[in-house]
């Protein structure tokens, strides 16, 4: 037996919790944390609400409400969707309690106590105009790692990479869009580049045969990148006020805080428990597992491990299981374009159907590459798998059982060997599961789960008790006895995965009780988990078959988000920059008419136009090719931007641009005088 800290990234409570966050995260820990429990180690799986940081604030000012009422909101969602579906926390707290402040305050004047920070005035991004300092998902830009142009201030959401807000290209505030400027203020840094060469003997040198191979990846990229000392403070009011004399509208940076939510949530759950929390954090034994998603492995892997060397007297992950990400129906998962499936709504629609969600999520789970979820997919895992193999051995099983033995589980005779190879067979899954299980392998030990399930039917489909039975009652009744204890074996070791079926199934076989309940290590070592004359109950289905309309509200609610995002996009294209009169004088527009159209070959987009702009008749390439045909556009009025800079497109050069709308369907109009007036008139 051991002692384990399982953590599970706190979500950030502006938002309910959707499937990327369960297949990335919950669900693979909640696995874990179920294996090990079952196998008898001692656990404290814990979790809770991350409620400070920017998205919060951004939240609450779109609401026009408080903060704290948007993470009160979110954190209620939260926690009793994920109790709903069977997420066993032993303790889901948040970081607003009170002593998540104490211990993150402690934690802070610990270090800087020591010395551990450097304490700094330096510039930082300003935006004169909201009064206020511009850090993490205050500001966006260039990412000067990767160059993707929507990077936050502190983190990059395209390639992992943390940075300081002052090493984006061309900032932009998130609140005003102005180019922010720069003030000075002081801040309290954590030198990272102490830490380089010890993390990298820790992690790229010492669990380069243990951990993934994305999370290896990642950690050595940004050794070798360099690290440098990274703010742990912030000029905010939404947080946890920096415990420091003298210090007024400071806050600790939500990545300071929040992974220090693991310890406090340890130190909650052990109060109540009665228990001490040290030795979850301290006992050299301890084994300690945060499960994460990808975009956090910079703060799993570098700066949270810094802060407790820094600190001490913890001890370091044993391993961080990053996944990446699960995409939905081919695109990218967003709280803000609410193209998701939320946990809380999936309960309202599925109730009683929490297993087949972490089926679908963990047979599709995103371990080594992003992946996609389909409701089609969905809809396949629960009839073809869990109804068509699991639901249908154990009703098999059950029925047969029932009517031949009045439920009463028979005395074997003499074993042939496809009987004795069967019964061998299942001790062997209780092994090759934990294999899987204990190497982060969360898909592929469910599919093990799932082979036994289908030996299970293999061996009735072979043997045909249904046909026996006139011929030799006691052949029947050893075949019944071997099915029934892979029955039994099913019971116990699909409870880490399919935890609300694994409950159900022991009921029907009345195995619940103690007395008769078996473990993980009883499938290895005993053929008899389920004895003779055991009284079982009545048959029940452990799944049903999911209806194509139950997919189709889903899929029809996705495309309703579509199409409002759509419309969302079009209305609020905010205004442009403010432009002089004589910057408008520039542009030389006209009225023309088409006379000629044909497609640009190979071409999607573009047209190539002959125009009459009543000073000559010019080629002007267009991308209107996916709203127009060429043939019904000969004659258009048009009007057209004459004195734009030539360009060759494809080979062929544009002397001008026709200009067009975008309407809010996506069709492209063309702009056309509501008179008949000549061509070359101008346009101003
Ligand atoms: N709230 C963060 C997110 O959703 C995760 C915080 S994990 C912790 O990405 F370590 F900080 F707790
Ligand atoms: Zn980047």
């Amino acid at each position: 037996m051991s002692r384990y800290t399982i953590t599970a990234a706190l979500p950030y409570t502006n938002g309910p919790v959707h499937i990327g966050h369960l297949a990335g995260v919950y669900v693979p820990a909640d696995i874990y944390a179920r294996y090990l429990r079952l196998k008898g180690n001692d656990v404290a799986f814990v979790c809770g609400s991350d409620e400070h940081g920017v998205p919060i604030t951004l939240k609450a000012k779109k609401e026009g409400v408080t903060p704290q009422q948007v993470v009160d909101k979110y954190h209620e969602i939260i926690k009793s969707s994920f109790s709903e579906f069977g997420i066993t926390f032993d303790n889901y707290s948040r970081t607003s309690a009170k002593i998540h402040h104490d211990t993150a305050s402690e934690f802070f004047k610990e270090l800087n106590e020591k010395n551990e920070f450097i304490e700094e005035v330096s510039e930082q991004l300003y935006d004169e105009e909201a009064n206020q300092f511009l850090a993490d998902r205050f500001v966006v830009g260039t990412c000067p790692k990767c160059g993707f142009e929507e990077s936050y201030g502190d983190q990059c959401e395209n390639c992992g990479t943390s940075h300081n807000a002052t090493d984006l290209i061309n900032p932009k505030s998130a609140i005003t869009g102005n180019v922010p400027t720069t003030k000075e203020t002081k801040h309290w840094f954590l030198p990272l580049d102490k830490y380089e060469t010890w993390l990298r003997e820790w992690i790229v040198e010492g669990h380069k045969h243990d951990w993934k191979t994305n999370v290896l990846g990642q950690v050595k990229s940004w050794l070798d990148d360099g690290l440098r000392p990274r703010a742990v403070t912030r000029d905010l009011d939404w947080g946890i006020p920096v415990p420091a004399e003298g210090v007024e509208g400071k806050v600790l940076y939500v990545w300071f805080d929040a992974p220090i939510g693991y310890i406090s949530s340890t130190k909650e759950w052990a109060a109540e428990k009665g228990k001490d929390w040290e030795p979850y954090w301290k006992d050299k034994d301890t084994k300690l597992i945060h499960f994460i998603g990808k975009d956090n492995i910079v703060f799993h892997c570098i700066i949270f491990p810094a802060m407790l060397k820094a600190e001490g007297s913890y001890i370091l992950p044993e391993n961080v299981p990053a996944n990446e990400f699960l995409n939905l129906e081919g695109n990218k998962i967003s709280t803000s374009r609410n193209w998701a499936v939320w946990l809380h709504e999936y309960l309202e629609d599925f109730p009683d159907k929490q297993d087949v969600l972490r089926y679908a999520l963990t047979a599709n789970a995103p371990e080594t590459k992003d992946n996609d979820f389909t409701w089609k997919d969905f809809q396949t895992r629960n009839n073809s798998e869990l109804v068509a193999i699991f639901g249908n051995f154990i009703n098999r099983v059950v029925v047969l059982t029932n009517k031949y033995y009045d439920g009463i589980v028979p005395v074997p005779n003499e074993y042939s060997d496809v009987d004795l190879e069967t019964l061998e067979k299942v001790k062997q899954f209780p092994s090759s599961i934990s294999n899987s299980v204990e190497r982060y392998r969360f898909r592929e030990a469910m599919m093990e789960l799932m082979n036994l399930a289908r030996l299970g039917n293999k061996y009735l489909a072979d043997e045909e008790p249904w046909k026996v039975i006139k011929a030799d009652e006691e052949r029947v009744k050893t075949v019944m006895y071997v099915a029934l204890q892979i029955a039994t074996a099913l019971s116990v070791l699909s409870e880490p995965f399919l935890p609300f079926t694994s409950n159900k199934l022991k009921e029907i076989l009345n195995v619940h009780s103690s007395a008769v309940e078996n473990s993980w290590k009883d499938v290895s070592d005993k053929t008899d988990l389920l004895l003779s004359n055991h009284q079982i109950g009545k048959a029940e289905l452990l799944f049903a078959k999911i209806e194509d309309k139950d997919i189709q509200i889903q899929l029809d609610r996705l495309e309703a988000t579509k199409v409002a995002n759509e419309q969302e996009k079009k209305t609020v294209e905010p205004q442009k920059e403010t432009i002089e009169f004589d910057d408008f004088t520039k542009l030389d527009i006209r009225i023309g008419t088409i006379l000629e159209a044909e497609k640009v070959p190979k071409t999607k987009k573009l047209l190539k136009l002959k125009v009459d702009v009543g000073i000559d008749t010019r080629t002007i390439v267009s991308g209107i090719a996916e709203s127009f045909k060429p043939e019904e556009i000969i004659g258009q009025r048009v009007s057209v931007l004459l004195n734009l800079a030539p360009r060759t497109l494809r080979g062929v050069e544009s002397q001008g641009m026709i200009l067009m709308t975008d309407t809010t369907d996506g069709k492209l109009a063309f702009i056309e005088p509501e008179k008949d007036v000549e061509n070359g008139e101008s346009v101003s």
